[in-house]
């Protein structure tokens, strides 16, 4: 007989040879001799998925990450075996395993490593827990990167650097700090141009190694639970992350309210407070989509109550803040006060929705209102309970968002900052531990809260904020990056933390502009906005403990620099709202990072400071203090400076001046860019005619400009439409043709066209075709604007 010491001893396991194989439509089974069972499902052209089973057994196959309605299916397969190995030949690529150890390689159809097996898969046996550690080493190729891992402060290229995901409170965090808030364990390796995707689908704590224990490989394990991995072949960045994203799921549009500017603070009360802030941004002009009530709005932080000395009637001052264009969150926190006069902690006490320990007691701990106890989201009748806690907040008071916070789920004053490993969820039918259902908890809190606020604010549409979330969970709710700190560090990891989320699938994500944790300098804030303008999520947010951050707080300078970019926000509207859909739409992250915009430039694989935003502009925030300028790497092509219009060429970095008035902000030639007149807030005005800014390309460029009535669920209906538009530019000619499809119309009647770059003098005007007295269409020469019906379909100006 084997002892435990004894097998603890034995270290790491691993399949031996293969005893036989099957295949039975796109699944192709593998036994060994030593009972390890592989099963690799062909779920695209270019992706498979992996499964083991160390004793022949797979447990019961469910997924929280997994979209249901992803699309599948593969329009090639052949399984062929040859001496060493079987061979899986799909459409796009070939996956060998090796028949004596069933390690694996992905190869392109011309034999091209993309991803080989070093160790591959083994594993060593828990005996504290039960279960296994499962590990997966594979080998890295020269000069190869790594991206992706969702919100992970540290360098964008991940080369070198070793990770692990337990979602975790980390208030203040630093440059590195290993675990935080989310755990998205996908990334990306790209080398020899070819980047490929590992989403290892595993909610146990997960843990990365990118060439950091050993040079040449690459690892991934976890502490219990199946190895389970989908590997994705590109071999473009997009395509990969195309891909993960289909499989885990998109979002549904959110309201356009929700691409607003936002105002939060720990805490805005009493009403008064809330009014005086509101009335402030109206007074100075200064655009603002929502107002937030953190904690402070509740009675004795009791989720779903008010406090009715500070608020006496909400409903009352939710419908005035609407009245003056400000749409009301609310946040609502995981833990429930223990109260036995608190009717939302009784029922739940009663129907047994709340954690219990492992031995049958209830998972106690102290969050904001005391002691508590926590649902158990994984339970679907729980999910469905909390939903209907909604009613009145959204139903009846008309809350507009909810902020889900805490939901690590965070416990105060004891080690781990957590709850302990032995607590059962339910996980929809499949119970487990904690240390299961940890990495999920936040993400289906946030899960019964979207179905809540979505049921109750239909047919508007919901907007939902989370602090902790799972791969997938972005199909429910958009997120931020927590508790940063007012430094020029954290505006960098700002930085690197959005472009990270965005190829993760997770494109609705900010920061706490300004920093939550102590307090920024004017420069710092007016440089944080700067960029927080071009985020998915534009939400200024601090703890309030060390001063103000509302913008009027730093002094005329930075309220007016500040103003002025958050109305360059609402004027790009348009812009952002259409690289929006492309999200929901394909999973094309809102913004691309350098090296997902041109991986064939080797000079993008190390970059981090630049971004893309939508597919034609390029940002580039200032991250020091003191400066006049920076240096900018400009991707290849033709660019403008967005301030001084003066085109410029890329694939070198060079220095761009940016006083703190500015920041380097570039325009790709060919680009058309809609905008909104500026506007306090998101459908202020009616307005007659809104601007295309035209910038003059020598070729061909294509842009695009979706809209539909701004919420509710239409667009679905085909009452949106896209425009496209597609410029020629000749030496001395310039086209705009536009082609639209779909059925809305807005209610504005014409466009301005301002035309950018325009290298020779215009003398003729084509307009659908006809040669025109340019005066038709007020043509202006020192603005170089023309105005025409907003469905034109060709203008056609020659020099
Ligand atoms: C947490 C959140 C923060 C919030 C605070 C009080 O620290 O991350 O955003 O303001 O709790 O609710």
């Amino acid at each position: 007989m084997i002892t435990n010491t004894e097998l603890e001893h034995k270290g790491n396991l691993y399949p031996t040879a293969l005893l036989s194989y099957e295949h039975d439509q796109g699944k192709i089974n593998f036994i060994t001799n030593n009972g390890v069972r592989l099963e690799i499902t062909v779920l695209r052209d270019n992706m498979l998925r992996f499964r083991y089973a160390t004793t022949g057994i797979f447990s019961n196959d469910f997924s929280y990450a997994i979209d249901p309605n992803q699309p599948h299916g593969f329009s090639q397969l052949k399984v062929e075996e040859e001496e060493t190995h079987v061979l899986i030949h799909t459409e796009k690529f070939i996956c060998k395993v090796a028949k004596d150890d069933l390690r694996l390689g992905m190869y392109e159809l011309d034999g091209t490593v993309i991803l080989e097996d070093e160790l591959g898969f083994h594993w060593e046996e828990s005996f504290h827990f039960g279960g296994n550690f499962v590990k997966m080493s594979k080998s890295s190729q020269d000069q190869e990167n790594f991206f992706g891992l969702g919100d992970k402060p540290t360098n964008f290229n991940l080369k070198g650097k070793r990770i692990s995901n337990w979602n975790t409170d980390q208030y203040a965090f630093g440059k590195d700090t290993a675990e935080l808030y989310k755990t998205v364990p996908f990334y990306i390796g790209l080398h020899s141009n070819i980047a490929y995707g590992v989403f290892f689908d595993n909610t146990f704590k997960t843990h990365f190694d990118f060439c950091h224990e050993r040079r040449n490989v690459t690892s991934f394990w976890a502490d219990g639970g199946e190895m389970n991995y989908y590997f994705i072949y590109g071999p473009q960045m997009a395509d990969v992350v195309t891909t993960y994203t289909d499989l885990t799921g998109k979002p549904e549009l959110p309201p356009m309210w929700a691409l607003g500017f936002h105002q939060c603070k720990w805490s805005y009360y009493p009403e008064s407070k809330v009014k005086e802030i509101t009335a402030k941004f109206r007074e100075l002009q200064f655009p603002c989509d929502a107002i937030y009530l953190d904690i402070d709005y509740m009675e004795g932080f009791r989720c779903f109550t008010w406090n009715k000395e500070f608020f006496p009637d909400p409903k009352r001052m939710v419908a005035e803040l609407e009245a003056d264009g400000f749409k009301t969150v609310a946040i609502i926190d995981p833990g429930i006060k223990i109260d036995l006069n608190y009717d939302v902690f009784k029922e739940a006490l009663e129907n047994d929705y709340f954690c219990r320990r492992a031995d049958g007691p209830y998972m106690r701990g102290k969050v904001w209102p005391g002691e508590c106890y926590f649902p158990d989201f994984t339970n679907p009748e729980v999910r469905d309970w909390w939903k209907d806690l909604y009613r009145e907040l959204i139903g009846d008071i008309g809350v507009k968002g909810v902020w889900n916070d805490m939901n690590e789920p965070a416990v105060m004053e004891v080690p781990g900052k957590t709850f302990p490993f032995d607590v059962r969820h339910d996980y929809d039918g499949n119970p487990c531990s904690h240390r299961k259902a940890h990495n999920i908890y936040g993400m289906q809190m946030a899960r019964a809260t979207y179905e809540g606020v979505k049921k109750y604010n239909f047919p508007k549409r919901p907007f939902i904020i989370t602090r902790a979330n799972y791969s997938g969970g972005q199909r429910y709710t958009s997120t931020w990056t927590g508790d940063n700190v007012a430094t020029w560090e954290h505006l960098w990891l700002a930085n690197v933390q959005i472009q990270r989320l965005c190829i993760s699938g997770m494109s609705f994500a900010g920061t706490d502009i300004g920093g939550f944790a102590e307090q920024p300098s004017g420069e710092l804030y007016t440089r944080w906005v700067q960029m927080g303008v071009f985020h998915p999520f534009c939400r200024v947010h601090s703890s309030g403990d060390h001063g103000e951050q509302e913008p009027w707080f730093f002094g005329d300078e930075v309220l007016g620099i500040t103003k002025k970019f958050v109305e360059l926000r609402y004027q790009l509207l348009p812009y952002l709202y259409t690289a929006f859909y492309r999200y929901i739409q394909e999973g094309i992250p809102f913004l691309k990072p350098l090296v997902y915009f041109d991986q064939n430039d080797v000079q993008t694989h190390h970059r981090s400071d630049e971004f893309i935003v939508g597919n034609h502009i390029l940002v580039c925030p200032i991250q020091e203090p003191n400066v006049q300028g920076r240096r900018v790497y400009i991707p290849k092509g033709t660019w403008y400076n967005y301030w001084t219009k003066k085109p410029v060429v890329g694939g070198k970095e060079m220095f761009v001046e940016a006083p703190l008035e500015t920041m380097p902000l570039f325009i790709k030639e060919g680009a058309v860019i809609p905008n909104y007149p500026i506007q306090q807030f998101v459908d202020e005005l009616d307005f007659e005619e809104m601007t295309l800014h035209v910038y003059y390309k020598l070729g061909k460029e294509t842009s695009e400009f979706f809209e539909d009535s701004h919420d509710g669920y239409e667009y679905r209906q085909g009452q949106f439409s896209m425009r496209s538009f597609k410029v020629t530019g000749k030496e001395d000619e310039i086209i705009v043709q536009q082609h639209k499809s779909g059925k809305y119309s807005a209610s504005y009647t014409n466009f301005k066209i301002k035309f950018h770059g325009i290298p020779f003098r215009i003398k003729r005007v084509f307009f659908e075709n006809e040669d025109i007295n340019p005066e038709e269409l007020q043509f202006d020469v020192d603005e170089q604007t023309m105005i025409v019906d907003k469905d034109f379909s060709e203008l056609h100006i020659v020099g």
